[in-house]
């Protein structure tokens, strides 16, 4: 049932290989009563296709989301009993202004007016959509496809930065049901100020927050990402992209089969912790990728077990530097509350390492993650993102929407 205080949702993420379609409804004042239920959730991965150039090609992402993006809608919408078909006929004048919007996509028009024709306009009161930060062929995907939308169904949109939903996301607590749909949360209770690192193939950020949507940026990387340094060490090791869960899988096998004790003085794989003790909150990882590199060619070719101590040494060097400089900047700035968000969230290990390290600290009271499911990119986050700024009025007119590769979380209040 759907109570009048409910608000609808549509949102789109298109900012790097995931394309994410996802209708939610929420209610409540975001920072006390919020609650919000999933009604469809729709994803495609291109990771599979990216592989062979070992990280995400930006032409074929656009064309890939191009691709999928109506596809996607309408299995949301059939997931939230949306889709039906119409009985009025179409207003033919819809054509010419989608076709406009749509000018630069012509598959997506295609896709998008056959979709209209046969389709009923659904209940939804607003469209998210990211604007940035990402690739911009990409982001333009997704933010031409809510433009064509927002016409074709008469609702505004609200602009959502990408690293916004990576934040939010964690702040929820939710029902744990297949493939998120039919999930229902809400936000859970926990104290200001917040500290969120935020790990993603495209950003290494420690952020503080002494309220909501009110965001200070007091340390991020200088050179490559966290994510993106799993990626690369993954790529010199001839493993698939994405390159952290496949580090990951290697580095848990030489834990569980080798039993190697990872930081022995004496090992031939040991690694650096880059800027450990640089005395600020920045990080860099491009130096960890040169030392992987020089160790492989001297080692290669590398033997199974070879790789397994080395994604082991990768792992744990890269989250003692996420994790010392975290807690450290938690008890500089008495943060409450740590949030860790983003793709390289998922990963089991750090989560394991901060949980212990929070337990111990005497100013953080509280450390939320989200599911390794919803830390990597997905399209809930951003409509979660999205319903906060709806609810404080904070739309943007389709003309001033555009694509920001580099976008910065600016507070918003
Ligand atoms: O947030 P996300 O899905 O996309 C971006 O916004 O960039 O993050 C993707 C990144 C990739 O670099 C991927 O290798 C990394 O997250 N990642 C992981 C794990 N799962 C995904 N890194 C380490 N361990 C994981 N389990
Ligand atoms: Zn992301």
């Amino acid at each position: 049932m759907r109570y009048n205080l409910w608000m609808r949702i549509l949102a789109i993420e298109t900012s790097c290989d995931e394309t994410a379609v996802c209708l939610l409804e929420a209610e409540g004042a975001f920072e006390r009563d919020f609650r919000f239920r999933i009604l469809g959730n729709a994803l495609h991965s291109q990771a599979a296709l990216h592989t062979e150039y070992g990280g995400v090609f930006p032409n074929l992402a656009k064309r890939e989301h191009a691709k999928n993006l109506v596809p996607l809608l309408e299995e949301a919408l059939r997931q939230a009993g949306e889709l039906s078909h119409t009985e009025s006929p179409t207003d033919p004048g819809i054509f010419l202004p989608l076709k406009q919007l749509l000018e630069r996509e012509e598959e997506l028009f295609k896709q998008l007016l056959a979709h209209a024709l046969r389709y009923r306009t659904p209940v939804v009161d607003a469209i998210a959509v990211t604007t940035g930060p990402g690739l911009e062929p990409a982001l333009w995907v997704g933010i031409n496809f809510a433009k064509a939308l927002s016409h074709l169904w008469s609702v505004p949109i609200v602009a959502v930065n990408h690293m916004e939903g990576h934040v939010v996301m964690p702040m929820m607590e939710h029902s744990d049901i297949l493939e998120n749909v039919r999930m229902s949360g809400k936000i859970r209770a926990f104290n200001f100020p917040l500290l969120t690192l935020l790990i993603s193939g495209g950003h290494t950020e420690l952020v503080l927050s002494k309220t909501f949507a009110e965001y200070q940026l007091i340390g991020e990387t200088r050179d490559d990402a966290a994510g993106e340094a799993f990626d690369k060490v993954a790529r010199l090791m001839d493993l698939p992209y994405p390159g952290g869960p496949e580090i990951s899988r290697l580095a848990a096998e030489a834990r569980a089969i080798l039993g190697v004790p990872f930081d022995s003085k004496d090992s031939p794989w040991k690694l650096t912790p880059p800027m450990l003790r640089s005395g600020d909150y920045d990080f860099s990882f491009s130096g960890l990728k040169t030392e992987v590199r020089k160790l492989v060619e001297k080692h290669s070719p590398l033997s199974d077990d070879d790789k397994r101590r080395l994604a082991l040494s990768v792992e744990e060097t890269i989250a003692k530097v996420l994790i010392e400089k975290t807690l450290r900047a938690a008890d500089e700035y008495g943060a409450m509350t740590l949030i860790v968000g983003g793709g390289v969230s998922a990963n089991t290990r750090i989560r394991e390492l901060l949980a212990g390290r929070v337990h111990e600290d005497a100013t953080v009271e509280q450390l939320l993650t989200t599911s390794p499911q919803l830390a990597t990119d997905n399209a809930v986050m951003i409509g979660l993102a999205g319903y906060f700024h709806a609810l404080k009025g904070q739309y943007s007119a389709p003309q001033d929407i555009a694509a920001k590769g580099n976008l910065k979380l600016e507070t918003a209040l």
